[in-house]
């Protein structure tokens, strides 16, 4: 990884873009895909290198997927519940958290085959104890570096029990290995979340068969019922709201700029930033809404807006923007006043320590932004000078620096630009369709 591109500051954005699939819900159609009975057909699969890891740890577990192509359905062969082969090769997780995490559920209940996984210098430094620990609880055997808080892994599949556990963080990706497990768990597994996180995996389970409960207040509480197979399904995946954000916040602040989003996933549990652009006064609209695959979609129409106001995120909004603090933060220079974001240290354990990343970047074109614990204070009313800067290796910060850049007086150079393709290949181009 090492291309960098230069990005000109000035001009206005005008157009309309139709963003890559929802690289959640790609991860998940996959995986449910390889576990469940008979065929599944993906549509709408973000072709980028997360989605991918996953798809090449599946194959080396023995399922079959036909020809990944940009643009083209394809589909899984499912293996059942308990099917997976015991790889002969190391099972390379890339830079994906979702992979390693969401597979670690399914592994650790593939009774008596054993696996060992791996990921790249970023994912190898993440915590896993937070899997490793719910899993251990149900019965798993898993180890790994730091007593199994960091890969790689090794994991004896086993006989899992069903367990009530209360997770320290709202995460989807915890959330979601513990009820991928709880499938050939003996009995009833519950999930309790101190917030409520992203549900794509609840809702594909109910698609796929599976006896799911949801219950609690704001759903906080997950319920999986094993004893039932998961039976394939046709996957439609929308656009993630994820990489739509880039482009809602850069239409936002840009002058003379308005841009159509098609296909936007509009899942409740994913729509923080809609809630936080209302608050700066952003100039939007939503139409064409619709429902595929029991997911929300929608077109966002964004044009520029004056006299931004400052915002304050924290607590329970958190979980359903927690992939847009990079962008935020950009928005928040171009606020009038001070922005402020607390209670994100989960921000910390991303593809980078992103609160570090963005203050220390953002820096360098003239942001001030002071450094909290558990978050940022970000001045507003800045004006952007030209820069060399870096993405650190981490995506989400390649495509905050890109529209970062675009705010700038005079051109910038981002290096490492291609971390983009982790999960927006297009990223670059649709940019300069968009100029
Ligand atoms: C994801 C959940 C979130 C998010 C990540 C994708 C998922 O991570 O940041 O990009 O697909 O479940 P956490 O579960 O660690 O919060």
């Amino acid at each position: 990884m090492n291309q960098s591109r230069t990005v000109k500051g000035g001009g206005s954005l005008q157009g309309i873009v139709k963003v890559p699939g929802d690289k959640s819900i790609s991860h998940r159609a996959l995986i449910l895909g390889s576990i469940s009975e008979g065929e599944t057909t993906i549509s709408g699969f973000l072709h980028s290198e997360d989605p991918l890891s996953t798809a090449d740890c599946l194959r080396k577990l023995g399922v079959k997927i036909t020809e990944i192509i940009e643009g083209e359905t394809f589909q899984v062969i499912g293996r059942g519940l308990e099917g997976y082969e015991e790889p002969k090769e190391i099972l390379n997780c890339g830079n994906s958290g979702t992979t390693m995490r969401l597979i670690m559920g399914i592994l650790a209940g593939q009774k008596g085959k054993n696996f060992i996984l791996t990921g790249d210098q970023s994912l190898s430094e993440r915590p896993m104890g937070r899997v490793c620990k719910p899993l251990r609880l149900m019965g798993g055997k898993l180890f790994g570096r730091e007593g199994g808080n960091k890969a790689p892994l090794s994991i004896a599949g086993e006989s899992l029990k069903g367990c009530v556990i209360g997770t320290p963080v709202a995460s989807a990706q915890v959330k979601s290995a513990i009820l991928l497990a709880g499938l050939t768990a003996t009995s009833a597994t519950s999930v309790i979340e101190p917030a409520s996180s992203r549900d794509h995996t609840e809702r594909m389970l109910k698609a796929f068969g599976a006896n799911i409960e949801i219950r609690g207040e704001l759903g906080r509480n997950v319920v999986i019922n094993p004893g039932r197979s998961l039976n394939g399904q046709e996957v439609l995946i929308p656009g993630d709201i994820s990489s739509a954000s880039f482009w809602m916040i850069a239409a936002s602040i840009i002058p003379n700029s308005k841009i159509t989003i098609q296909n936007v996933g509009l899942n409740p549990t994913r729509i923080g930033i809609l809630k936080v652009m209302d608050l700066m006064g952003c100039n939007y609209k939503i139409d064409h809404k619709n429902t595929i695959a029991g997911e929300m979609i929608g077109t966002v129409h964004v044009s520029t807006a004056n006299n931004l106001q400052p915002f304050v995120i924290k607590g329970d909004i958190l979980p359903k923007l927690i992939d847009e603090i990079p962008i935020l933060t950009v928005a928040a220079c171009f606020c009038e006043g001070i922005s402020q974001i607390k209670d994100a240290s989960e921000l910390r354990v991303k593809e980078t320590d992103r609160l570090k990343v963005m203050a220390r970047q953002l820096s360098k074109f003239g942001a001030k932004i002071e450094e909290k614990e558990d978050g940022l204070v970000i001045n507003g009313n800045s004006r952007f000078i030209g820069a060399d800067v870096d993405s650190e290796t981490d995506h989400r910060v390649a495509m905050s620096l890109a529209v970062a850049s675009l705010l700038a007086k005079g051109s910038s150079t981002i290096f490492r630009a291609d971390a983009a393709n982790v999960s927006y290949p297009g990223f670059w181009d649709d940019l300069k369709s968009l100029l």
